[in-house]
């Protein structure tokens, strides 16, 4: 059983989730690859305000990859409608509330009413304290390509590891200090290539629609014990 949490410090200021296994999920359950989505999105909100509860900063989830367009048009569309709902809810809600949220990812390739919303709840949100990140039509290459195509566009003729971090989608926030993966898969799946160079990476089978605080807080109990030495010499 893990510790129950109750607040991090600044060692942990950013989890990021690549939630996995809604599809399973359903699936078990004799239910459409979509209803494993809705429940996962469900989660997705529980899972960010419980985060808040525990003081983390920032929170970043691996939404739709750039890779995930391979699936069927009805599970995509299914994905989107979700989405827009989730934006719609936190528009809703952005007045004097505590979340920025965030996208990364190229929004162009969206649907133009997604994109146009997207845009809209970012701008809304801007001034707030927590942030969760969106990872939506995300890959991690893809986005040090574009970093990289638009620093040369501006005339930046070397690059440096501090210009293509300030490039990205992600610039002025710290790296994820924790990466958790649910559904049992022990891969990035093209998730913050750049970002992640020193994340602690935490793997578990639990099925992203089971997951639940106690989750979050194994997670990030396993994070406290570890040590990160960055190349450096403890103890
Ligand atoms: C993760 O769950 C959500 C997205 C990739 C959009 P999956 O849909 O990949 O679920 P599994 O891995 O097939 O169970
Ligand atoms: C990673 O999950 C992407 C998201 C969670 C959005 P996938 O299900 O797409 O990853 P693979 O295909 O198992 O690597
Ligand atoms: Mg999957």
């Amino acid at each position: 059983m893990a510790d129950k949490v109750t607040l991090c410090d600044e060692r942990l200021q950013h989890i990021a989730f690549i939630m996995d296994g809604n599809g399973r999920w359903a699936k078990k359950r004799g239910m459409p690859r979509e209803y494993g989505h809705k429940v996962g999105a469900k989660v997705f909100k529980e899972v960010i305000k419980y985060c808040g509860d525990i003081g983390i900063k920032y929170v970043t989830v691996y939404a739709f990859s750039t890779e995930n367009w391979k699936r069927s048009e009805k599970e995509v569309s299914s994905i989107m409608k979700l989405l827009g709902e989730y934006i719609k809810e936190a528009e809703g809600s952005a007045d004097g509330g505590e979340l920025r949220v965030k996208f990364l990812g190229d929004l162009s390739k969206l649907p133009k009413e997604l994109e146009r919303e997207a845009l809209r709840l970012e701008k809304m949100t801007e001034n707030c304290p927590q942030t969760v990140n969106i990872a939506l039509n995300y890959g991690g290459r893809a986005e040090i390509v574009e970093a990289v195509n638009r620093l040369i566009s501006q005339g930046e003729t070397s690059i440096t590891e501090k210009t293509l971090s300030a490039s990205l989608y992600t610039a002025g926030m710290p790296d994820p200090d924790l990466i958790v993966r649910t559904g049992g898969e022990f891969r990035l799946s093209n998730f913050l290539m750049w970002q992640s160079a020193y994340s602690e990476l935490y793997f578990t089978n639990t099925l992203w629609p089971d997951m639940k605080s106690e989750d979050v807080d194994a997670a990030v109990s396993e994070f406290y014990r570890r040590t990160r030495r960055y190349g450096g010499v403890t103890g």
